[in-house]
């Protein structure tokens, strides 16, 4: 029992660790970074405030949704007039049992999910790899994208330039995870920045892992 109690301690103080000294401490140098390299970028608290950003009745993507938490969140909060989901919903990665335990059907869980605003025609799913759902809309067709699917960095980037084309002349291509945990995000948004007339309007400040928002340049 001693042993018991003792050892719950011990995870409990690996934790705090974690959650507060190791993750604060990366957040911190995290929008350090972000202030030097993105001055005229703006802060926002956490990607729940950007959503407040996105306009109203707008047509909008996400891309890479899992179980569809965010699209919940953007349904509630944007209420778009026409959002699209997009994920493979391919196999289980091996590596994060505890997220996708006991959810082996995901595609299935999130229609199931969002039945009610698929019967409205409002919310459309797509159960295909990037590279093949580009395809399937024409350019200058998207208000805003969110893109959260392979973070790798080659996947980032053909994301980012194929995708930003979809977008209308004033809309938003936005993403997840611009911070330490993800190199190949900082890098592929990095570079997309310095080559295409596109600049980081937003980015998120107290989010464990930053979402960064790039709009046209005029
Ligand atoms: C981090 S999760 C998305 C989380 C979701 N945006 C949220 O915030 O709740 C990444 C998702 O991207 C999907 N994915 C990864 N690579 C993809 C690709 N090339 N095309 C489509 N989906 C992909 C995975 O199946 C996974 O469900």
């Amino acid at each position: 029992m001693k042993n018991q109690c003792f050892i719950e301690l011990i995870i409990k103080i690996i934790d705090f660790f974690n959650n507060y000294i190791i993750i604060g401490y990366f957040m911190l140098k995290n929008n350090i970074e972000l202030f030097l390299k993105h001055k005229n970028s703006k802060k926002i608290k956490n990607r729940i405030d950007l959503l407040n950003k996105f306009p109203k009745n707008s047509i909008g993507l996400e891309l890479g949704v899992h179980l569809g938490d965010f699209s919940d969140n953007i349904l509630q909060i944007v209420n778009p007039k026409e959002f699209h989901l997009i994920d493979s919903w391919g196999c289980i990665p091996l590596n994060k049992p505890a997220a996708y335990s006991g959810i082996y059907n995901r595609d299935l869980f999130v229609k199931k999910r969002f039945a009610s605003s698929i019967k409205k025609n409002k919310l459309f799913i797509h159960k295909n790899y990037s590279h093949e759902a580009l395809n399937f809309f024409q350019n200058n067709y998207f208000d805003w994208i969110y893109i959260d699917a392979n973070h790798d960095y080659d996947f980032v980037k053909f994301d980012i330039y194929n995708w930003s084309n979809k977008i209308k002349n004033d809309g938003l291509i936005c993403g997840h995870d611009y911070c330490w945990k993800s190199n190949g995000v900082v890098k592929a948004v990095d570079e997309f920045i310095n080559d295409k007339n596109w600049q980081l309007i937003y980015h998120t400040v107290y989010d464990k892992f930053p979402s960064w928002i790039l709009k046209k340049k005029i």
